[in-house]
């Protein structure tokens, strides 16, 4: 996990600005490198992951069930924290952008959402995602991916955001299909897990996509 990333016209403007005191980060979008912004939603808030979130995403992501699809997470505390320095140098360095998942009146980091170039300028990034199971179809998932998706399209305008998920891995695929992502295809035995090649399905979204499905879940909220 250390090396590789395991996402118009509003209806009216009372909406419009409902939703940005909802999502606006707290800094400005054009120092991302320097800091993330902290993003705040409904269920959760995203924020840069701080060292002391080692010993609690230690034990969120190092479990059979939520490893089993992704690249192997770090098995100790100190392997998470260097982890975590890893991922504020790619900060940094404008290449990666890693958030922790902090459920709202608490401060314990339960999962991550990364964001990581495919190309420099972050035209094309792809994402991924890991939430500790004990909050799996809580509705957290999908909070953080609008706020992380937002993000990614609206502060280091990425237009093109991909994800890939292992075929067998139903949570994963149907967390991305929710979302509205579409399918683009099957990447034939393109992931090495346990010594086995799985096959990956690749999924995207485009800016202009979201930002016409951001209409219609704006006026759902409403
Ligand atoms: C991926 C992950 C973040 C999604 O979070 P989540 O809380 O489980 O997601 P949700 O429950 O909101 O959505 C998953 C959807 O898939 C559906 N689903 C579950 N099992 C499924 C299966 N076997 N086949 C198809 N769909 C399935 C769920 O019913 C749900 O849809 P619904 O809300 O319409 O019922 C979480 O499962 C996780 O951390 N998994 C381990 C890490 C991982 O695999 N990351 C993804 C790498 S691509």
């Amino acid at each position: 996990m250390e090396n590789q990333t395991l996402l118009t016209a509003r209806p009216d403007a009372n909406l419009h600005a409902a939703i940005a005191a909802v999502r606006s980060p707290e800094t400005t979008t054009s120092d991302w490198k320097q800091a993330l912004p902290v993003l705040t939603g409904s269920m959760v808030t995203l924020r840069e992951l701080r060292l002391s979130d080692a010993t609690s995403l230690l034990a969120m992501l190092s479990t059979q069930e939520v490893a089993r699809f992704i690249s192997p997470p770090p098995t100790t505390v100190e392997g998470f924290e260097r982890f975590i320095a890893w991922t504020h140098r790619e900060r940094a360095a404008g290449n990666y952008a890693c958030f922790a998942v902090v459920p709202n009146g608490t401060d314990t980091a339960i999962g991550i959402f990364q964001v990581r170039q495919l190309e420099p300028g972050f035209g094309t990034a792809e994402w991924g995602f890991a939430i500790g199971s004990a909050f799996w179809g809580t509705g957290v998932f999908m909070d953080g991916a609008r706020m992380v998706i937002d993000f990614a399209f609206d502060t280091i305008h990425t237009h093109r955001l991909e994800a890939r998920a292992a075929i067998r891995n139903g949570r994963g695929n149907g967390a991305l299909r929710k979302l509205g992502a579409m399918q683009e295809g099957i990447l034939r035995k393109s992931f090495l897990r346990n010594g086995e090649y799985l096959d990956q399905a690749l999924w995207t979204i485009l800016d202009e996509d979201w930002r016409a499905q951001r209409i219609v879940w704006g006026v759902q909220i409403h």
